[in-house]
């Protein structure tokens, strides 16, 4: 049933008006001494604290009651299941199947069974073993891999090697081209030879204008330096191994249309992963990722990570009208995680209609946004905790590093580690923060009468309060590790599906994308032909034309 239909959404409605407007988290926490151990959960390798959130227990009963009466946990079991969900373009849904191990059969649980499984770990073994081809650097020569992909074909493989740059061969550099501007690939090339560089031209369709620009682009510039053998320097990762062929490309890694391009990171999209991180890690990355399967399939609602995030997400969007949410990850390897999860959930989740194509009455995706912490302190944090309105904030911490101190003194090893305590301690200080807030009274008793020439100290105070009661959540790793990556980063492929059944919505195709690309096309010849008449244009794409031209 559509989720504003429900008995629970009525329910949540009267709820949030009379005890979700004014909740109080610090109000939560003084009132119940549990509320930290009732309101966090353990899943495979990350540990959720979900307790500065604005939720009781009450509101997760109903939040639970909606993934009922959705059917939540029956669209979870079509989807392992194989079921053709991405109606819109008659395709399953299968992303799953690719982590699932060796010998799954229909019989065994859903997380395992797949219809492809032979396939998928065909092609997992030979990529496999080429890649350790590869990273056997002495014999194949290469030093440099570019890999050459756009949105799914470059956000995945682009956050995880340097989120696992402990794991990375040292002898390997990776470099990921995307943009169809040149600014992107030139000082790429400029650091690279022929003979030690490895191209992945990475594309389900191989047919993305940006990518076969880039591609084309890069054997141009090879067989000018000198280079010989395309056939060697050249791989393809794509649905689409006919037109690498046409390519010129003989080595192709394949996948199968029921991955998309946003879940592909663990197809033969993860090339530059496994050159990265060798075999043995990738298969790791892929049994974490697997757990998270398992929790997500096997844990009962009230206590399922992914379901309970998500569910947390329909909360905020739906009834405290929050439009955006900040991730904050105190990690600097998850650089870009919140990229990564821009496509994840916004071109997932980014939909106004539902799956008959109604028209949805309530709100969709959030914007997701980040940066590293402590990075983002020093940046935007200010708006966040003063700010007009709350943006709840996912805190990720991790609490051991992997960098590793081998070769470094006594002295460097102890600031490293003071560094991590310090690291570790501003994550847990910005989530107090945002929740605690500071009174004018407090501010007042601090602030000091000489801060400002100009303002009385009470006016000043006033500049100095924080509201706060706002909320967070805070995801907590051990180490960042292939499996706890991999467990994390399916944590957030469940989370968005979990929101996306709820909402009704299609959460697996991109039509949202098509129609710039479209314009593109007709656009590009005005900017060049010698004769243009841009007559049947409106008047700032025509003039904006005139000038680009002149
Ligand atoms: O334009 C959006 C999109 O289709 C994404 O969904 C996809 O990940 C990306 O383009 C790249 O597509 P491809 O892998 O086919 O080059």
């Amino acid at each position: 049933m559509r989720c504003d239909r429900t008995t629970a959404w009525a329910a949540l409605r009267g709820h949030f008006e009379a005890h979700g407007r004014d909740f109080d988290l610090r109000e939560a926490f003084a009132r119940d001494a549990g509320r930290f151990s009732s309101l966090s959960f353990e899943a495979p390798e990350v540990f959720a604290d979900l307790s500065k959130n604005h939720l009781d227990i009450a509101t997760l009963r109903f939040l639970l009651d909606l993934a009922r009466e959705c059917g939540l946990e029956a669209q979870r079991d079509a989807m392992f299941a194989g079921a053709a969900i991405n109606t819109t373009e008659d395709r399953a849904v299968l992303h799953t199947a690719l982590r699932a191990p060796r010998g799954g059969s229909r019989k065994e649980h859903a997380a395992k069974a797949s219809p492809f499984n032979d396939e998928v770990h065909g092609v997992l073994d030979a990529m496999l073993a080429w890649a350790e081809t590869v990273r056997d650097s002495a014999a194949s020569g290469i030093r440099h891999i570019v890999n050459i992909g756009i949105g799914g074909s470059d956000l995945g493989p682009q956050m995880v090697v340097p989120a696992l740059d402990a794991f990375v061969h040292p002898g390997l550099q990776f470099h990921f081209v995307s943009n169809v501007d040149g600014h992107d690939i030139t000082p790429v090339l400029r650091r690279l030879k022929p003979a030690e560089t490895l191209f992945i031209v990475a594309s389900k369709t191989f047919t993305t204008q940006e990518t076969m620009a880039n591609a084309h682009l890069a054997r141009a510039w090879f067989e000018a330096e000198g280079g010989t053998d395309v056939a060697r320097h050249f791989v393809a990762t794509t649905t689409n191994v006919q037109a690498a062929a046409e390519f010129g490309i003989t080595t192709t890694f394949g996948f199968w249309d029921w991955v998309g391009g946003r879940f592909s990171l663990w197809s033969a999209i993860g090339l530059p992963i496994a050159i990265a991180i060798g075999a043995d890690h990738f298969r790791e990355l892929l049994a974490g990722a697997y757990a998270m399967d398992r929790h997500f399939v096997d844990t009962p609602l009230a206590s399922n990570v992914p379901a309970l995030l998500g569910l947390l997400d329909v909360w905020y969007r739906n009834f405290h009208g929050a439009t955006s949410r900040s991730v904050a990850p105190y990690h600097q390897g998850l650089r870009r995680l919140p990229a990564y999860l821009q496509q994840l959930e916004m071109e997932s989740n980014g939909k106004r209609v539902d799956r008959d194509g109604e028209l949805l009455p309530y709100a969709t995706s959030p914007v997701v946004w980040g940066e590293p912490g402590t990075n983002g302190q020093h940046a935007y944090f200010q708006m966040l905790h003063q700010g007009t309105g709350a943006i709840p904030v996912e805190f990720i911490l991790v609490r051991r590093p992997t960098f590793g101190s081998a070769g470094l003194n006594a002295d460097l090893t102890d600031r490293l580690e003071r560094q991590q305590t310090m690291l570790l301690a501003n994550g847990l200080a910005q989530s107090q923060a945002l929740m605690r807030g500071k009174t004018t009274e407090q501010a007042l008793a601090d602030a000091a009468p000489t801060a400002s020439t100009q303002l009385d100290s009470a006016i000043l105070a006033r500049h100095r309060t924080f509201p706060g009661n706002r909320p967070s959540t805070t995801l907590l790793l051990d180490r960042l590790t292939p499996r706890s990556l991999g467990a994390l980063i399916a944590l957030y492929e469940h989370r968005v599906f979990t929101s996306g059944a709820i909402w009704g919505i299609n959460s697996f195709d991109q039509w949202g994308v098509e129609l710039g690309k479209a314009l593109c096309k007709d656009l590009l010849p005005r900017l060049t032909a010698v004769e243009v008449d841009n007559a049947d244009l409106d008047g700032s794409t025509a003039g904006l034309i005139a000038r680009l031209r002149a």
